[in-house]
């Protein structure tokens, strides 16, 4: 496998390679990877001549420096997931200093106000921080594709207005979210929660299945009434917040528009690991 840990060494590697025209399906991760996380691969590997995944944890996209701590680091198992996918994918797994050259600090991005909602509510700077080290990736690696799962769904409708304003000729592919057998979205923060709670934790895609059923004869408004009322019965789940958006500009269904495209977001915390979900609703 190929391991870069510097932009200098991956540019050299690659630069012949964009002369030859090759396209370049590119998967950004920050590691602890999972069948989710391999599915992108997948569909770089079939999509593209070259395949890259670049691993990092990207400290300026944390909020919550106890959650940078913790955020599992398992770079050897990650290239032994990556060789099952293909031998021939290309590993960028620079340091902090390869990628934040002086100071480690994000750029301020107005993405419309997309920023602004859900996620952003809740994680001061978090999209500051994933527009800066999405931007500087696309930089470095001048891929044809990038692939984004669609559990972060905030952050996909996010890399493709960066994309748009700062004209990056990458085609932006959203794939669907990965789910363990329980329905749980598989994170690479679920490493982090014990067996029980793992298995607990496939009552929040019950809710947003319940949601979805719900939402065909109620409003947005009692949809969430009812989501928080089930979180109120629970001990060990605590829910930060439930929204119904629209899937374009984000903003809260306020009163149904047969035009839109709606999804239900949810973010949950259990024992102070935080877990994230969503579902179309139309
Ligand atoms: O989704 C993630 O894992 C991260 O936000 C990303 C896109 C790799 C940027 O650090």
């Amino acid at each position: 496998m190929k391991v870069f840990v510097s932009q200098k060494e991956l540019a050299s590697y690659l630069n012949p390679l964009y002369h030859s025209n090759y396209t370049v399906g590119f998967v950004p991760t920050m590691g602890a990877l999972h069948q989710g996380h391999l599915s992108l691969l997948e569909k770089a590997v079939e999509d593209n001549d070259i395949a890259i995944v670049s691993i990092f944890v990207n400290p300026t996209q944390f909020n919550n420096p106890e959650d940078l701590k913790k955020y599992p680091r398992t770079l050897e198992a990650d290239i032994n997931k990556i060789k099952t996918v293909s031998t021939e994918i290309l590993i960028y797994a620079p340091s902090v200093e390869d990628i934040y050259t002086g100071k480690t600090v994000s750029e301020n991005f107005d993405f419309d106000g997309l920023e602004n909602q859900m996620e952003g509510k809740f994680r001061a700077g978090h999209f500051d921080g994933v527009g800066t080290i999405v931007k500087q990736l696309f930089e470095i690696i001048q891929p044809t594709r990038a692939y984004f799962g669609e559990k972060d769904f905030q952050q996909l409708q996010i890399v493709k207005r960066l994309v748009s304003k700062y004209a990056i000729p990458v085609t932006i592919v959203g794939c669907p979210i990965y789910r363990e057998k329980n329905g749980l979205a598989m994170s690479s923060r679920n490493e982090r929660l014990t067996e029980s709670e793992r298995k607990e934790a496939s009552m929040i895609y019950k809710i947003l299945c319940e949601a979805q059923k719900l939402f065909k004869s109620k409003s947005a408004k009692d949809v969430s009434i009812w989501v928080a009322s089930e979180f109120k019965k629970n001990k060990i789940f605590e829910l930060e917040y439930f929204e119904i958006a629209d899937e374009e500009q984000l903003l809260p269904c306020v009163a149904k528009d047969k035009t839109k495209k709606y999804r239900a977001f949810i973010a949950v915390f259990v024992n102070n690991i935080r877990l994230i979900d969503t579902i179309s609703l139309n």
